[in-house]
């Protein structure tokens, strides 16, 4: 292309871009952390949350919580919604409560999560130099000098304990008892329903006081919170009912799950615009599920230890795919040949399973039990994704990409 075609084409695409849109009217109500002012079909949830934390504001002590429900139930928008208005009612009665919302997967580590809660209280800690101990130290210090309620949600806690065990939240649990002044009370968030099984039974107890479980949504509760966003998000008449109505209902088919519509209908509104059309019509939805669910996978591959990745190669080099998968044995031999050749320890038959059942759990490989008739029963394992979607993973990861090459480890 020589430079005054390059020059064309973008100021061609500069003015489509700034160009009204055809479909949209503010899109940004279709992102993930955009709460709306009302949450329908959470009334029940947001006042059982909001009795809960009430006593905080008298300065009596409220009942520690745990949340769990599967992703997109609305968790995180009802606790963030709640904790907003308890701080907004707070201030009004002289602020001794102070809130703090954390997303631990994001914050990612222990020492992290503990300077987020120290920031609520407007004590700054360094990004790093101090033990986490040292940083819960300040932070309960500060608490009895300020003498204030600290509300604290602890959304996806699940992957700080997968990380980092339940240490913090054992020492968060037990603070009010060492505390002169000052409170704390915890909301644990988990989108992991097994979660609870890798908790001390101490932290457990104190954590889940209460507990609150978030049903997934049906898929005419779905519907209406795709309505109020809908009118916000679309102009008028660039959306058929139909169209999102087939939203609704593939996400309620999978499991309730409002992100997962609201998804759909901001990416089948962004191919409908990219086509220059002026409707989204229910193929644009169909094509927005298979976009989504393509990158989910490349995205959830990619991220996957070296060893999952071993398993899926030995997989997706299995070259019998008559006979339906490979036993347990089978592919633990071919695991064990393909880490040798990658100069790789391989792990055992017992982690093996694990990194399986993980496997098996984010959709990737399916394990099926089969008869050998009178030998017994043995597990098939296959592979559930497409092997494209495995090799654009895949040839991302430069590590793995070099080991692969040629098909040098089959
Ligand atoms: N009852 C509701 N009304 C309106 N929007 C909702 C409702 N429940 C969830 N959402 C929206 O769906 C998306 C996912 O919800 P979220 O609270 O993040 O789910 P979770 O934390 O359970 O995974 C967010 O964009 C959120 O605003
Ligand atoms: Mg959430």
């Amino acid at each position: 292309m020589d430079t005054s075609n390059l020059k064309d084409c973008l100021d061609s695409l500069f003015e489509r871009f700034m160009a009204e849109s055809s479909i949209f009217i503010n899109k940004d109500v279709l992102s993930h952390d955009f709460i709306p002012e009302v949450l329908p079909h959470r009334e029940k949830e947001i006042f059982r949350l909001a009795s809960i934390l009430a006593p905080s504001l008298k300065g009596e002590k409220c009942s520690n919580l745990f949340i769990y429900g599967k992703t997109g139930t609305g968790k995180t928008a009802v606790s963030k919604y709640v904790l907003a208005r308890l701080e907004k009612k707070s201030l009004k009665l002289q602020g001794r409560v102070k809130v703090c919302y954390v997303n631990c997967r994001l914050a990612g580590t222990e020492y992290r999560v503990t300077a987020s809660l120290c920031s609520a209280l407007s004590l700054q800690i360094p990004f790093t130099g101090l033990s986490t101990a040292e940083v819960l130290n300040r932070l309960f210090k500060r608490l009895s000098q300020l003498g204030v309620y600290l509300v604290v949600v602890l959304d996806e806690v699940d992957e700080l304990v997968k990380g980092y065990g339940d240490r913090l939240l054992y020492e968060l649990t037990r603070s009010n008892s060492l505390l002169s002044k000052g409170k704390i009370s915890l909301v644990g968030i988990s989108n992991d329903l097994y979660f609870k099984e890798l908790l001390d039974p101490r932290v457990l107890s104190s954590l889940s006081e209460e507990e609150i479980v978030f049903k997934p949504y049906t898929a005419s509760q779905i519907k209406d919170i795709l309505l109020q966003r809908a009118k916000m998000a679309f102009k008028p008449g660039s959306l058929p009912l139909s169209t999102l109505n087939l939203c609704a209902a593939l996400a309620a088919s999978e499991h309730g799950d409002a992100r997962r519509a609201l998804d759909l209908l901001r990416v089948a509104g962004e191919i409908a615009e990219r086509e220059g059309a002026t409707k989204v019509e229910e193929r644009h939805v169909h094509e927005a599920q298979r976009k989504i669910e393509h990158d989910r996978t490349v995205e959830v591959l990619a991220s996957l230890p070296l060893h999952s990745k071993i398993l899926l190669a030995v997989l997706y080099f299995n070259g019998k795919p008559k006979l339906k998968g490979l036993t347990t044995g089978e592919l633990y031999e071919g695991y064990v040949s393909l880490c040798r050749k990658a100069q790789v320890e391989p792990l055992t038959h017992r982690r093996v399973s694990g990194l399986l059942s993980e496997l098996d759990m984010l959709g990737v490989v399916e394990a099926r039990l089969v008869s050998l008739g009178r030998y017994g029963r043995t597990k098939k394992i296959q592979l559930k994704i497409p092997k494209k979607t495995l090799e654009k993973a895949f040839l991302e990861d430069v590590y793995f990409a070099s080991l692969t090459e040629n098909g040098e480890l089959a």
